[in-house]
């Protein structure tokens, strides 16, 4: 049996305290999405779960302080019990399912990890990241100058095509939910601001 309540702990202990939104709730808040638009479908569940659970850790993004080696997460997850196959799987995932590489992954697997990624990226909790990733990396909130780089910005440069990249129909539609509730967020941003254009 893969002990799962030891690679929680290992993530809980590594990324509780990290501060630009892969934090360890991000990781449960991704594992619960990916159980929701997994439902009925035929799939490795464990290979999703411990993917999603570990998916950030390994990423270049981490201050060194929140980072593991592909190394060391490779043996705690062998002596979580998890078989050769299973970790292949899972390093196939993780290496490859972030935005700024622009894969579609070959596994339903990757797939539904990806999209569970993604949906964490919008609505009120995507939102909320944004401002907090921003606020990490010093950067402006919002701009009237359009091409600046702002969390607001980033609305433009991002968060709104990510739908359109959404591999499954379960993720697609909870991602036009958060992405319609985005939409209004940045009309009532505009009113209360009194900036009519964030972006070109
Ligand atoms: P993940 O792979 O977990 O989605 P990212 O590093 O892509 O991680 O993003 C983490 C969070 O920070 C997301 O909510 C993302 O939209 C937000 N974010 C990423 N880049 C920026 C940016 N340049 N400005 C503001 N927020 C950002
Ligand atoms: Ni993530």
């Amino acid at each position: 049996m893969i002990n799962i309540k030891m690679i929680e702990n290992m993530v809980k202990h590594r990324l509780d305290k990290e501060p630009s939104g892969h934090d360890y709730q991000h990781a449960l808040r991704v594992l619960n999405n990916a159980t929701i638009i997994s439902k009925d479908l035929e799939v490795d569940f464990d290979v999703i779960k411990i993917a999603c659970l570990v998916h950030d850790l390994i990423d270049d993004k981490l201050e060194p302080q929140y980072k593991l080696s592909k190394k060391e997460l490779n043996i705690l997850l062998k002596e979580s019990n998890c078989e050769q196959d299973t970790i292949d799987k899972v390093f196939y995932i993780i290496e490859n399912m972030s935005y700024r590489k622009h894969q579609t992954l070959d596994s339903l697997e990757g797939k539904l990890t990806q999209d569970a990624d993604r949906l964490d990226a919008l609505g009120a909790i995507g939102i909320a990241r944004t401002f907090s990733f921003g606020g990490a990396h010093k950067r402006k909130m919002l701009d009237d100058q359009e091409n600046e780089l702002t969390s607001v910005g980033h609305f433009y440069d991002k968060l709104f095509k990510l739908k359109d990249l959404m591999n499954t129909e379960n993720a697609l539609k909870e991602a036009e939910v958060r992405t319609k509730f985005m939409v209004e967020y940045i009309e009532e941003l505009k009113r209360e601001t009194g900036i009519n254009k964030f972006r070109e």
